[in-house]
């Protein structure tokens, strides 16, 4: 039977970029069918819900799904539960997509596009292994309250089972195989119970994977050696809300967030893939956002959730094709460039495959 995705194309450039990684995967010919459904301020819009019953259950009956983004100025001032972002938390939960992968690789035609000098990072290729069902993103009990001396105080819960961290120390120690063999655990270990915990687990899972190098960094010391001299990892793994800071750190070194793919698996390799940049309310509608993290996440579906590795690697060929070609779109500009809107990106994409 041909595979489906989901794609959920959510707000501001979502729309735009996904609609370039569809067309890239309908030109693998390949006979995947893709539909559509509202998520985030547009699943709150259509439905009253960032993410409605009608998205999940078409969720539910695919292989797959490809998300945009989600967010906004428009929806900010809603209550908590009704927020766009509440609809990425809830597939990602919804569906236990405990291991997100957020690769930073630099193609040599953009070394000198990162904020840093370019021999910092020309060649880095880098996977951040960002734990993305727990720690203080999920954990209860949160909110704010009136405390015993009568003061508002508020609160969030970190913490992680025993099982949670096995399994993305597993995780991590099986992709760092098909790398540089080399994981560095990121904690905070001098200072919280939770991540001292999380790094005696780590050790001991790594007991099983003895061919692996482990070593451990404390997340302010990985701050700042990701600057520094980010070249010295292979594999970062740590929890959700390091994770969350240190991936779009890293976004940084590659020149642009805009590059950026990522995939959210669970254990039976369903997965969400989504680019790790944002809705871009400020570039909403004009046509320059940059489709390829997109386009890129659309490859690692193919590889990771369908099992199509050639197709998934002829999408990434096409990318550095164009890259060569010197089609840049307004992020990634240089003087001398093919400079191009999102859509003219995707026809450069199409024409490389
Ligand atoms: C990310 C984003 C999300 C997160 C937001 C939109 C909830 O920043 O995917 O990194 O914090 O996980
Ligand atoms: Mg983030």
């Amino acid at each position: 039977m041909g595979k489906k995705i989901a794609v959920l194309p959510g707000d501001g450039i979502g729309p735009e970029i996904t609609a370039q990684a569809v067309r890239v995967i309908d030109a693998l010919g390949l006979g995947i069918s893709m539909a559509e459904a509202p998520v985030g301020g547009a699943g709150y819009d259509a439905a009253g819900d960032p993410l409605p019953a009608a998205t999940l259950a078409l969720c539910e009956a695919s292989d797959a799904i490809l998300f945009g983004a989600v967010g906004g100025p428009k929806y900010d001032a809603l209550p908590r539960p009704m927020r766009p972002e509440q609809g990425l938390l809830r597939l990602r939960k919804h569906f236990d997509l405990y291991a997100n992968l957020r690769p930073a690789i630099v193609y040599p035609e953009l070394a000198h596009a990162s904020s840093l000098k370019a021999e910092v990072v020309a060649g880095l290729d880098l996977l951040i292994l960002r734990e993305l069902t727990g720690d203080i993103y999920f954990g209860q009990p949160r909110g704010v309250r009136t405390n015993e001396a009568g003061e508002r105080e508020g609160f969030d819960t970190m913490r992680y089972t025993e099982s949670e961290i096995r399994r993305i120390a597993k995780t991590a120690f099986e992709a760092a195989r098909k790398r540089s063999r080399r994981v560095c655990s990121v904690d905070k270990a001098n200072v919280l119970e939770t991540t001292q915990f999380w790094r005696d687990v780590v050790i001991d899972v790594h007991k099983d994977f003895t061919d692996i190098e482990l070593s451990h960094m404390y997340v302010d010391n990985a701050a700042m050696q990701l600057v520094r001299n980010p070249k010295q990892f292979d594999v970062i793994v740590t929890g959700n809300m390091f994770g969350d800071i240190l991936s779009d750190e890293a976004s940084m070194l590659t020149g642009s967030i805009g590059m950026l793919p990522s995939a959210s698996l669970n254990a039976k390799s369903f997965g969400m893939y989504e680019p790790i940049h944002g809705s871009a309310p400020d570039i909403t509608g004009k046509g320059i956002a940059n489709p390829l993290a997109t386009i890129l996440s659309a490859a690692m579906l193919l590889r990771y959730s369908l099992g199509e590795e050639a197709a998934a690697g002829r999408i990434e060929a096409a990318v550095r094709k164009v890259l060569a070609q010197g089609y840049r779109t307004a992020d990634i500009t240089e003087p001398g460039c093919r400079q191009v809107g999102t859509v003219a990106m995707g026809d450069a994409v199409l024409a490389a495959l």
